[in-house]
């Protein structure tokens, strides 16, 4: 096959958008979004053209990578935003980081490239085929202006072992953390000052090449991207009201729920179409049709003609139908027994009564999700008996505290779980005690507040 449409995928030329019209505006032009209207991140201002020049870490790999010191007034001047309002959004930066290769070879060298759009072959084995996984990490800025990392060969490892599930060549623990590391430091003006949030680093893996017939991409990109984020939860640490989800299940036995593959997330798809004023969400056989995607009436998908007014949206469907009631997330079950907790959309679950915490055993279908395994050892540090074993949905109704995990959420107390219609409330003034404790345990030293006595923190400076 000619080199050409082996490579057909990403390709360097195209991978900037054209910055040429961004980068002359000294604020950002609204972006139109899928549904016609605008992006506009509040308060942002871009950086001026000079500031966006690319450079390839051929020259500056290692820790030659040239970035201001943070001690001069480069990188001592933050980006130009509202750290004090920050959610958990996507706001583009300056720098995204690339590397390819050939499907049988590995990844040898990438290059930071300005942020923007990339141009992808249709026939792409991610947008065919689902080819692709992604990692999720933070960096934190401490008081004396060093940038910490939480574990990231830990999030290699992981990228390593899902490439293996699916098929794809993977960037080694060191290719992973160094790519982290420049990444983060070219874009180090969008961390966010130490307390305000943190940088949150999205690595993605993908089956860039194209392919038609189902096989493994002939090409791959290893991306990352970065973006200033503050709580998940609008709530912060104020506990989170889960729904256990009876209907739906988030993964099964021999499939890739243990895997970060991005169709897991969107395996709970749903349309959402918007028809004049009216709102239809359709999913599977049934939708839902109504002023909003919360309130419908059911009809068959097969009724269902889409006009060329027709708006489409992808949306999670459980987890929305659940936001639509008023909670802030689902909680699955296994899909054999239908009986034992599984996990929440993006992170992980735990039960505690008296001393003992109890979670999900890592068995093929739940996310080993890396603050899952760090809050294991800080609570056994702390004295408490931790099980990893099957959890039936039952002995949340008799639990003291229950709270989720993940990098996005750290720890996420939870108020209240509805199972079948029946709604437990846990604590009845706010956080549970062990929540607490752990996220301030945990927190503390991702934030550099206590000393790394576990051997977890990089810091990059
Ligand atoms: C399905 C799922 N479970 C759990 C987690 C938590 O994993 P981690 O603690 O590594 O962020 C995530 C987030 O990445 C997730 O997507």
């Amino acid at each position: 096959m000619e080199r050409g449409a082996v490579f057909a995928g990403l390709h360097s030329n195209h991978l900037l958008s054209p910055l040429s019209s961004r980068a002359s505006a000294s604020t950002l032009s609204p972006s139109p979004l899928a549904d016609g209207r605008h992006f506009c991140p509040p308060l942002l201002k871009l950086p001026s053209q000079s500031h966006f020049a690319s450079y390839s870490n051929k020259q500056h790999f290692s820790s030659s990578i040239h970035v201001a010191s943070p001690t001069s007034n480069a990188t001592s001047e933050s980006a130009d935003i509202d750290w004090d309002n920050l959610g958990f959004g996507f706001m583009p930066t300056d720098y995204m980081y690339v590397m390819k290769c050939s499907q049988g070879e590995n990844f040898s060298e990438g290059q930071l490239l300005r942020f923007g759009n990339i141009e992808l072959n249709p026939s792409a084995g991610i947008l065919n085929y689902g080819q692709g996984l992604f990692e999720g990490l933070k960096a934190y800025r401490k008081h004396d202006r060093n940038i910490l990392l939480f574990r990231p060969e830990e999030n290699a490892m992981r990228l390593r072992m899902g490439a293996e599930r699916m098929c794809m060549p993977s960037p080694t623990v060191e290719q992973f953390v160094e790519a982290v590391r420049e990444t983060v430091l070219a874009n180090e003006k969008w961390i966010p000052p130490p307390g305000k949030g943190s940088m949150y680093i999205r690595p993605l893996l993908m089956g860039s090449g194209a392919v038609l017939g189902l096989a493994p991409a002939p090409e791959y990109t290893f991306l990352i991207y970065v973006s200033p984020v503050g709580n998940y939860f609008k709530e912060g640490l104020a506990p989170i009201n889960l729904v256990v989800e009876t209907e739906m299940h988030r993964a099964t036995p021999g499939g890739t729920g243990g895997v970060k593959t991005i169709g897991n997330y969107a395996a709970e798809g749903a349309f959402c179409v918007r028809r004049s004023k009216k709102w239809l969400l359709i999913h599977c056989e049934s939708a839902e049709y109504g002023d909003s995607c919360s309130s419908f009436r059911s009809v068959r998908i097969a009724e269902i003609s889409l006009g060329p007014s027709a708006r489409l949206w992808l949306v999670l469907k459980a987890q929305s139908a659940a936001k639509a009631k008023g909670y802030s997330d689902v909680l699955y079950l296994d899909s054999v027994h239908k009986r034992f907790l599984e996990e929440v959309s993006s992170c992980n679950v735990f039960v505690v009564k008296g001393n003992v915490i109890s979670t999900p055993a890592i068995k093929g279908t739940i996310l080993p999700g890396i603050t899952r395994k760090s809050i294991i050892d800080v609570a056994r540090s702390q004295g408490f008996q931790v099980e990893e074993r099957m959890v039936p949905v039952e002995e949340l109704l008799d639990a003291d505290e229950v709270f989720c995990t993940g990098t996005a959420v750290v720890i996420s107390p939870v108020g209240s779980i509805t199972y079948i219609g029946k709604r437990v409330s846990y604590g009845s003034s706010g956080v549970g005690l062990v929540s607490q404790q752990l996220y301030s345990a945990l927190t503390r030293l991702q934030m550099g507040l206590t000393e790394d006595t576990m051997d977890w923190i990089l810091e990059l400076k």
